[in-house]
């Protein structure tokens, strides 16, 4: 049975009385252990449709299923980075990354200070556990906010743009550790859905990439290629090179495209 399904799901903001529709009709099937990027141009609904795959928002028609039952709201088994920094201004670093895991309630008191604190170590800010968030940078705000859903280890991480204020080297780190944590005994175990505007973090990270034109999903594509993606041989190279034209493509073919945004339509 897949992990994630899109079964004809359309959403509605309301919008001043008349709905504006910003998904029409998506069928998206993730298997277990999968890692799916979405691309697509701003405003495109990745935000929504991640929304709902959390269950912060519900389909106006349609189902999203987890497991083969239908979302009726968030659930411990899902965690969410958003792509704004979403820490609680009166706790610290700590505090905020021990809230994520106290939530799940699977480990006492003293194994999840011990997780928060490794988490933060990962995301180096072990300095920064005391601090609270207007202490913080943008980037070290984001960094909490990973630490925060990885500690939580559900079987399924929803990621919106979560490196985007990231500079290149700890983006990069990052980058590996979130491929290596879903790995175990060669098995991938975590189910991911990564929202990102950057191609090359999509072809680094998944297994399938999926571009969004608005409200629809104009390709679904696999990345059949090895893991580690760090040292390609010529061979990948060169089939790596072939997707990235054709994602760049899907992206300048909406230049010329008239703007359907929601927004227009309302
Ligand atoms: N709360 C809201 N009320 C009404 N319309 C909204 C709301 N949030 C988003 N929208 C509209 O829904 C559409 C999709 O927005 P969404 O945030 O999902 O896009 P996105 O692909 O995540 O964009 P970006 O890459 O800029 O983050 C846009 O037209 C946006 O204006
Ligand atoms: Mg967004």
């Amino acid at each position: 049975m897949a992990k994630i399904q899109l079964d004809h799901v359309s959403y509605s903001y309301p919008n001043r009385g008349r709905p504006a529709e910003v998904l029409h009709d998506l069928n998206l099937t993730v298997e277990r252990g999968e890692f799916v990027c979405v691309l697509g141009r701003s405003g495109c609904g990745k935000t929504t449709l991640l929304r709902l795959l959390a269950g912060l928002d519900l389909p106006t028609r349609g189902a999203v299923r987890i497991d083969g039952e239908a979302v009726t709201g968030p659930g411990t088994d899902r965690s969410i980075v958003f792509q704004s920094y979403t820490l609680f201004p009166w706790m610290t670093a700590r505090q905020n990354v021990l809230f994520g895991i106290q939530q799940t309630g699977k480990w006492g008191r003293a194994e999840a200070r011990r997780l928060a604190d490794a988490f933060l170590r990962k995301v180096e800010l072990a300095e920064a556990a005391d601090k609270y968030p207007y202490q913080l940078s943008g980037g070290m705000r984001q960094r909490v906010a990973i630490a925060r859903s990885l500690a939580m280890d559900t079987e399924i991480l929803l990621l919106d743009e979560p490196f985007g204020a990231l500079d290149t080297r700890i983006r990069r780190e990052l980058q590996e550790f979130m491929d290596a944590l879903r790995w175990r005994d060669g098995q991938a175990e975590k189910t991911v859905v990564f929202v990102t505007h950057d191609i090359d973090e999509a072809l680094y990270l998944a297994d399938r990439i999926v571009y969004m034109t608005p409200g629809r999903i104009a390709a679904d594509l696999p990345v059949p290629l090895p893991r580690p993606r760090k040292d390609l041989g010529p061979a990948e190279r060169a089939q790596r090179d072939a997707l990235r034209r054709t994602l760049v493509e899907l992206f300048d073919r909406e230049e010329d495209a008239p703007c359907r945004c929601a927004a227009d339509a309302s």
